[in-house]
């Protein structure tokens, strides 16, 4: 059984693997894989692009997909989790991918089902495939992370997507600056921190926008979203200061005009919806490997 729960459960040789199968997918280099399993999306969270992503890609390995909807669900009418996931599990899923608003959600699936899970976001701990289809993104562009340097602006403290990013990219040698009001930066080892952005940004060569993340606290940690975007947003003035080769990730969905200008998100640096095209082969690549093992 091969559960992915946070990508600190994956060795930098297991990365490098899921970056290389991800890439054959993209490449249509594996032909036409038919796996022969049923996949169940259990999301207790709204999501546009991971669900749609992993169903995506589920269908593209041949997967049987089914799809299960808390709003419309017999949760409604009082059914536990526990029982929710046991009957999912008992109409035959052989892989479950669970969003939750619980950290460790995940792994107490696992325990009550004895299914492979695959985090797709819990709480503010984890959403390790958002961590590798950003890091396929900057691998296309920049060849290898060794150096790169990356500006993660935002709400840091309650971003589950930051803490991948904040795990793998140090691993795999990128100069990393958490940039921020002092209320979103958390203490991480290794890792630099400024809340200054025009300070940092001329040096930058990812420089990766968080939205906050108001469903966790954040909207506690700074005073409104029109002072956010004249101290933290990429405005257009600021996007000029940028260097010339770098580039602009978000993992979405983005509060334009807070945290990122229109005009910038749909600009030529924009690397958002390579980001989003990227979630397909890397979450072919993660269920495959629940599937059959790694
Ligand atoms: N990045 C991300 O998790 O987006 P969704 O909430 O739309 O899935």
């Amino acid at each position: 059984m091969t559960s992915l729960f946070t990508t600190a459960d994956l060795a930098a040789g297991e990365i490098d693997q899921i970056i290389e199968s991800s890439r054959s997918f993209r490449n249509n280099s594996s032909g036409s894989p038919s796996l022969n399993a049923t996949v169940a999306t259990v999301f207790f969270e709204p999501s546009t692009r991971t669900r749609l992503s992993f169903e995506l890609a589920a269908a593209r390995l041949g997967c049987s997909v089914v799809s299960f909807d808390p709003t419309s669900s017999s949760l409604a009418k009082g059914e536990s989790l526990k029982d929710t996931v046991q009957t999912v599990a008992a109409l035959g899923a052989d892989v479950l991918i669970i969003r939750h608003s619980e950290v460790g959600t995940p792994e107490t699936v696992e325990r009550w089902t004895g299914c492979p899970v695959i985090n797709a976001g819990d709480g503010r701990r984890a959403h390790p495939t958002q961590t590798l289809a950003d890091l396929l993104t900057i691998l296309d562009r920049f060849g290898a992370i060794d150096g790169v340097r990356v500006g993660l602006i935002g709400d840091i403290v309650n971003s589950r997507v930051a803490r991948g990013l904040l795990d793998v990219f140090p691993r795999m040698g990128a100069d990393v600056t958490m940039i921020g009001p002092p209320t979103f930066l958390p203490e991480w080892p290794g890792v630099k921190s400024s809340t200054s952005l025009d300070d940092v940004l001329p040096s930058l060569d990812v420089v990766y926008l968080l939205r906050v993340q108001k469903e966790r606290g954040g909207k506690d940690g700074y005073p409104s979203d029109g002072e956010y975007r004249q101290r933290f947003g990429l405005t257009e003035a600021r996007a000029a200061s940028l260097n010339p080769d770098a580039v602009i990730l978000h993992p979405g969905p983005l509060n334009r005009g807070v945290e990122i200008d229109a005009s910038v998100a749909d600009g030529k640096r924009s690397l958002i919806l390579s980001q989003v095209a990227n979630g397909v082969p890397v979450r072919m690549a993660v269920i495959e490997r629940s599937v059959v093992g790694s």
